[in-house]
Formats: C-alpha cells, sequence, structure tokens
C-alpha cells in the first residue's frame, strides 16, 4: 500500500459509508483492510492472511486473481473497454451468450445483460408482464415470492423480498406482491410432527444432484406448498410469475430445501401456466454442486437470473437468461410497440463480459466440477463434529455451501434474540483466526470458492471450530 494504513483507516472513516453495516461500530475499531487477494486468501497491508470463507458475497468461484480471468480481462481491455449495447454490440458479448445458452437449460435460447443481482430480477418480472400483455393476457400482472426470499435492495426487488429485518422501513414504496411460505424444514411453515420434518431437512442437504437424479417424494408431501396452490386456485388466471431462489435461500437465513419441493411448486406453477422466475444471482455457477442449482430438481424456468459467480466477481455483469417463447411475443415490426424498454449503461461491458467468458473457460481447463463431490464429501466430514455443540441448532449443507444455524435453545429451537449480537462476535473471533466469517443473523455459513482443496477446506473448519466452540464467544453467561 502506498499510503500507510492509519491514514487509509482515517480516510474511510472520513468519506466511506459502507453497506450493511452499521459505521458506529467502527468509530474506535479499524476495519479489515484489503490489500491484495490470491486464491483463498485475502491479504492485509501488514501480509496478514484471512481466508474468504464468503467468496466475497458469494461471487468468487475460482479463486481470488485467477491467472485465465486476468488474462481475458487485460486482453479485452487493450481492445474495447466499454461501448453501448443499445443495438450495437461486440465479440465478447456474443460469445458469452452464445456459451451461457450452451450450459443452461435447453428451453433458454437467449442473454439479456444487466449488471447486478437486483436488476437482472426486475427485467426478469418487466419481461413476463409485458409478455402477458403482448399475449392477450393483461389480468395477469400478480406476482408471487417466498417469505424470507432476497432478490436485491432495488425498490423492485425489495417489493419481491421477504426478508422484514432489511426491507421493512421501505414497506410503503414497494407493489404489492403475493408471499408464500418458504420450504424452511428446521421451522417447518406447515408443523409437520419432528419425524416428518426430518425426513425433509436430511433430503433438503443431502440430494445433490450427483448423488440422487431422481427424488422420490417425501413423507411430509411438501405440505407448506398448500397455499400456494391455494392462491393459483383462487387467482392463477391473474398471476403472471413465481420468484424464488432454487435449492437454497440464501440471504433470508441459507435456507437449504429439498430438490423434490422446488419440482412440486415448478409442477404447480406450469398447471396455472405462471412463470417462473429462477434467481440464481446467488447460487449459479457450481456453488450447490451442480452448474446451476435448478439441476438437481430437472426443472427448466422461463427465466433464469445470473449474476456473481458470472464473472468470479472481478466485474459487475449479470444476465436474464430466457426461452424463445418469450422473445418472440417481444419480437414484431418497430411500430407494433413491443420492444423491451429496458437497459443498463453498463449492460453487457466488454471487460465483464471477458472476465465472464476467463472464468468459464477456467470450468472447462480445470474440470471444475467433476473435481467438486470429492471437496464435497471432506466438507461434510469435517463439519460433522460441529452438530454436537449445544448452540448449533441446525446444520445444513448442499454443495458447497454450509450453514450452522445457532439457538439459544437446542430442545425449543429458541433463536438467540438479536440484542446479543452472536454473529457479529463470531466475525471478530473469526478475524483473529484469521477467517472472514460473515454471519447473517445466527446463521454462520462457509460460501466456499470451488477452488478450494481439501486441505483449505479442513484449515478453515478447524479455524472456524475454534471459535464456535467457545462459549465465551456465543454464549457467554449462558442463557438469558
Ligand atoms: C439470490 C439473490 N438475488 C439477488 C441479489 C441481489 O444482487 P445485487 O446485490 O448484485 O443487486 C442477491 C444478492 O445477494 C442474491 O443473493
Amino acid at each position: 500500500m502506498s499510503i500507510d494504513e492509519q491514514t487509509l483507516q482515517q480516510k474511510d472513516r472520513d468519506f466511506v459509508w459502507h453497506p450493511y453495516t452499521q459505521m458506529h461500530d467502527y468509530a474506535q475499531r479499524d476495519l479489515l483492510l484489503v490489500d491484495r487477494a490470491e486464491g483463498l486468501m485475502l491479504y492485509d497491508s501488514k501480509g496478514r492472511g484471512y481466508f474468504d470463507t464468503i467468496s466475497s458475497w458469494w461471487c468468487v468461484v475460482h479463486g481470488h486473481g485467477h491467472p485465465v480471468i486476468k488474462k481475458y480481462v487485460r486482453e479485452q481491455l487493450d481492445r474495447l473497454g466499454h461501448v453501448i449495447l443499445a443495438g450495437i454490440s461486440h465479440e465478447s458479448a456474443i460469445l458469452l451468450a452464445e456459451k451461457l445458452i450452451k450450459i443452461t437449460p435447453p428451453k433458454l435460447t437467449k442473454v439479456f445483460y444487466s449488471d447486478n443481482g437486483s436488476t437482472t430480477c426486475e427485467v426478469a418480472v418487466k419481461m413476463s408482464l409485458q409478455y402477458w400483455r403482448h399475449c392477450g393476457q393483461p389480468q395477469r400482472q400478480g406476482l408471487v415470492a417466498l417469505e424470507r426470499g432476497y432478490h436485491g435492495d432495488t425498490i423492485g426487488a425489495m417489493s419481491l423480498g421477504g426478508v422484514p429485518e432489511f426491507h421493512q422501513a421501505f414497506a410503503h414504496l414497494m407493489f404489492p406482491s403475493h408471499r408464500v411460505p418458504p420450504p424452511y424444514c428446521y421451522r417447518c411453515p406447515a408443523g409437520m410432527p419432528e419425524e416428518v420434518r426430518s425426513v425433509a431437512a436430511s433430503a433438503a442437504t443431502t440430494a445433490d444432484a450427483a448423488t440422487e437424479t431422481d427424488p422420490g417424494s417425501l413423507p411430509c408431501d411438501c405440505r407448506c406448498l398448500a397455499p400456494f396452490e391455494e392462491l393459483l386456485i383462487r387467482e392463477g388466471e391473474r398471476i403472471a410469475a413465481f420468484i424464488l431462489e432454487p435449492r437454497i435461500m440464501g440471504a433470508g437465513g441459507l435456507i437449504v430445501y429439498p430438490a423434490q419441493w422446488l419440482r412440486r411448486a415448478a409442477e404447480l406453477a406450469r398447471r396455472y401456466q405462471v412463470h417462473l422466475i429462477f434467481d440464481e444471482v446467488a447460487t449459479g455457477f457450481g456453488r450447490t454442486g451442480t452448474m446451476f442449482a435448478l439441476e438437481s430438481a430437472g426443472v427448466s424456468p422461463d427465466f433464469l437470473c445470473l449474476s456473481k459467480g458470472l464473472t468470479n466477481g472481478t466485474l459487475p455483469m449479470a444476465v436474464t437468461v430466457t426461452t424463445n417463447e418469450i422473445y418472440q411475443a417481444f419480437y414484431a415490426e418497430y411500430n407494433e410497440d413491443k420492444t423491451f424498454f429496458h437497459g443498463h449503461t453498463f449492460s453487457g461491458n466488454p471487460l465483464a463480459a471477458a472476465a465472464a467468458l476467463g472464468s468459464l473457460e477456467v470450468f472447462e481447463q480445470e474440470q471444475t466440477m467433476a473435481g467438486l463431490p470429492a471437496k464435497i464429501s471432506h466438507l461434510d466430514r469435517c463439519l460433522e463434529r460441529f452438530r454436537d455443540l449445544p448452540w448449533v441448532g441446525d446444520l445444513r449443507r448442499l454443495g458447497m455451501i454450509a450453514a450452522l444455524e445457532l439457538v439459544e435453545d437446542k430442545k425449543t429451537r429458541q433463536p438467540f434474540a438479536p440484542a446479543k449480537r452472536v454473529g457479529w462476535h463470531i466475525f471478530l473471533a473469526g478475524l483473529k483466526e484469521g477467517l472472514l466469517l460473515r454471519p447473517m443473523g445466527n446463521v454462520t455459513y462457509l460460501w466456499l470458492p470451488l477452488s478450494a482443496t481439501g486441505e483449505e477446506i479442513s484449515e478453515i473448519c478447524n479455524r472456524m471450530w475454534r471459535v464456535l466452540s467457545n462459549s465465551a464467544i456465543i454464549n457467554p453467561g449462558g442463557r438469558r
């Protein structure tokens, strides 16, 4: 670093307002100032390393600073840094779209570029609503989303979110939409008895597509879908689309749910001709053990929203991938007024597109997906001992994502009170161990880059054990 650390810390306090951060927490405390990164490690200016166990907000797939991705971006920078994408094109956007169509479900044939996870979801919603207008069903304006779902922080995305902690202050701004219960097996919304609930919970965490290609039915029969079905019976003809995060609801609490639920939900939506919007902004690009989480349930949406891992976190980019049927409903003489009037300054930015091409190249060169099952099994073995901790209420895992829901009382599942700030104390203790852990509320999680080696996974879990097994950190003074 060319400027000394203390000067930078002070300038940060003076000039920067950080996202999802109570700045008062840093009035007396320095924040982690990252100087450089390589592989799984973030390094501060003193050269101290921290395992990036959250893939830098769920973006990094192949590790930081991958040479192939750097090469793609450098070469692109020498040719073309930016160009408008409205009615103009460039090689990287074209080649990337072609590659994405090859790796997404066959029904998806068109790529619409944008630049972040919130907008890719909003694009899908707008396309769905406009599609129904073009197809003579303008009454289909309703939207359905899950309680505890998360699709971003713009007003449109918030309107479809279900995490009150984040968005309730803006409730008056949001457009109305329907909410249905989430498949939160640990806290079963249908109130299933323990022996039934636990079968679903274990199906949620073990049914990776790699190990189970034809998930059977669950003893609970996905009873939590009943309100969705009732809504469809009542209002199906007025509903345009159902938006959800396949297999893992991320920001709503790392809720891992069974493939069977996803299949059943998709079948219901189809029965009532409701569009399916799969928000794989977080789960896309291998994180759940398959390239896309939807593969584990063998379902294909009308819209697939991708971002984060698309560029390995190198540059901002998002895509909404959709079907020919949707595309054709907009394809007409200009005067028919069917154009999709939506775009962003950085839609399809060439540098971001090059980074994404580089990332897809790494998937091929390193056969990343083929190496995952062994890593995932190893992660499972490393996590097993955490189950016995008195405050680990639930341990859920899918692919390279693992979550530990910490509770005050294991029997009653009573959560720790927010005022205890368990997550904050874990975050601070993690830093001391050289780990970037960033719990969400009472849920501590690993969202590991696919490039993590067996040794790195072991080391991360050992360090996390030292944090989570320490009652002075998690539950000082015991129950209150
Ligand atoms: C599933 C999901 N959708 C959408 C978003 C919003 O993405 P962005 O922060 O890029 O707007 C996120 C961000 O975490 C996400 O996890």
